[in-house]
Order: C-alpha cells, then structure tokens, then sequence
C-alpha cells in the first residue's frame, strides 16, 4: 500500500485554499504512518484485502495530524520542529494551524464515510473513530496531559499515557477487527493490545524526549522545557527501557493468540517500532 498516494487521494477533493495548504503541509511531511500501516497488517493477519481498510487507514493518519498540530500549539507544548519542519503555527500562524486541525480532523470522517463497504461495518469503525479520538479518547489524555498537578504518580501516567497515546493505536487495530468481521469481544481484546502498545510506544517517546536530539527525531524535545511529569522522570532511564521492552514484549505475546490470525508480518512491526530511533 502506498500510503503516500493514498493521504494526497485523500484531500485531493478538498477546496483550495490558505487551510487545505496547511493541512497538506502536515499531512505530506512524512511521519511514520504508524497508525495506517497498524491497520494494514491487522487485516493482513486476517486474509483480508488491505483496499478495504484505504478509506479508515487515511482517516486514522489525518486525525492523528491534527492531534499533532494543535499538540504543537503555543497553548499546548509550543513546539517548533515536527517531522522535519517548522511546526504549522510557525509556518503559517495559530489561527491557520488551529483551522488545519479542524479542517484534518472533520475531513477524516468525511473520508471514512465514503467507504465501499458494508454500511454496518461503515459505522462500527466511525464510532470507534470518534470515541477513540474524542473527549474518551485522545483528547481526555491531552486533557490529563495539560494538568500536571494530577500527573504525579506511575498509575498517573500510565492513564495519560493510554489516553494520549494508546487510544489512536487501539483504533486501527480495532478498525482492523471489524472490517475482518470480528466480534465484539475480539474487538476489545485488540482494544487492550493497542492500550499495552500505546503506553510503550508513549515510554519509547519519553526515553527519545531526553536521549536524541531535536534534529534526530525531527520534532522538538521539549518535556524537560515544559516540566512533564514522563515515564523518565517516574522510573528513570534503565526502568523506564526495562518496563517499555516488558510491554512490547507482552503486545507480542497477545498478537500470537488471536484464533484466525496470522500474527507473524504485525509482530515484525512491532520489532521495527521497538527499534526505533525516532
Ligand atoms: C507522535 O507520534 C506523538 C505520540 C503519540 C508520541 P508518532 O511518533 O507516530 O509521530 P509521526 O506520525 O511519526 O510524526
Ligand atoms: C502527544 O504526546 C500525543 C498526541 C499528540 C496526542 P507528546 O506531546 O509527547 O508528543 P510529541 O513528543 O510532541 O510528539
Ligand atoms: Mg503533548
Ligand atoms: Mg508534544
Ligand atoms: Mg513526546
């Protein structure tokens, strides 16, 4: 799956203007597409043919952009490096960057809408879409995020991290689920697979915050600028790598016990995540 081809298919229909040039530049500025591919190889596991999964795969990289945009903003970490470039506040300015995100974020579900397959399942992966991106999902954990005095214990940050980071990984996996005519229970057992993923794929970030620098990882560093509350600043260092490899570890073994599924092309890329560098 080209999935370059596939984020330019994706706003190609948008009208020109000053906001689709905003949302372009994020969107198009590369970003390991994580969460597209996530869901590529959960059908993959299932025998299911990956077109089916185009339309909630872009979604998915679209509404994480906007997480990442507005993320960015003076209000928020007031970052000024994200995938290479100037963040899109610094590009453009905040009145675009907070409209790019909207823009992003609302598109998505236009996208998602328009997929060619069966209306149910059409409206399960919304569902999940929106509860996983929203004031349950994504957004509760920048909520938590932002308030730091309620941040200061492990169990603390292990539910900003799930929130934050795990919610936008659980979705493409049980996106992936539902397309492949999963049930409900199966739907959630992926859901708690992302969960465990999420908070190590948020203790990897935390590690990288304070072990690359800026230019490595093509974003700012700024935790330590910002006083967050980490996983680095819970555990220290050694903990947090041991605790990260613990749960990736654990994501593995989940992965391999789900009937029907064919584990082996996800867990390579869970390999290929746990090796990172940014
Ligand atoms: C960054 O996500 C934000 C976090 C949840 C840590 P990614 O590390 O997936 O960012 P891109 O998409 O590659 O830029
Ligand atoms: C943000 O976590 C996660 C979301 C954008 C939802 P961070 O603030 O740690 O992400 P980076 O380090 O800026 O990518
Ligand atoms: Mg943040
Ligand atoms: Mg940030
Ligand atoms: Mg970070």
């Amino acid at each position: 799956m080209n999935i370059e081809t596939m984020l330019e298919e994706a706003l190609r229909p948008v009208t020109d203007s000053r906001v689709k040039d905003a949302m372009t530049y994020s969107l198009m500025a590369g970003g390991k597409r994580i969460r597209p591919n996530l869901l590529f190889e959960v059908l993959k596991g299932y025998g299911v043919s990956e077109a089916k999964g185009i339309p909630f795969a872009a979604a998915l990289e679209m509404i994480h952009t906007y997480s990442l945009i507005h993320d960015d903003l003076p209000a928020m970490d007031n970052d000024d490096l994200r995938r290479g470039r100037p963040t899109n506040h610094k590009q453009f300015d905040e009145a675009t960057a907070i409209l790019a995100g909207d823009g992003l974020l609302t598109e998505a579900f236009h996208v998602a809408s328009s997929a060619d397959v069966p209306f149910e399942e059409t409206v399960k992966a919304i569902r999940i879409l929106s509860s996983m991106a929203g004031p349950d999902g994504m957004v509760y954990g920048q909520c938590l995020d932002m308030n730091e005095s309620a941040n200061d214990t492990y169990e603390d940050m292990v539910k900003v991290h799930k929130y934050k980071t795990g919610c936008l990984l659980s979705a493409p996996l049980m996106i992936g689920a539902v397309l492949s005519g999963q049930n409900e229970e199966i739907i959630e057992a992926w859901h708690q697979v992302g969960d465990m993923l999420g908070l190590a794929f948020q203790i990897q970030d935390d590690i990288l915050d304070i072990t690359a620098t800026a230019e490595q990882l093509g974003k700012s560093n700024s935790d330590s600028r910002n006083e967050k509350v980490t996983a680095v600043t819970l555990l220290g260092e050694e903990n947090a790598r041991r605790t990260m490899a613990d749960l990736y570890e654990q994501c593995r073994k989940a992965m391999k016990q789900f009937g029907g599924f064919e584990s082996a092309s996800l867990i390579e890329m869970i390999d290929q995540i746990e090796s990172r560098m940014k």
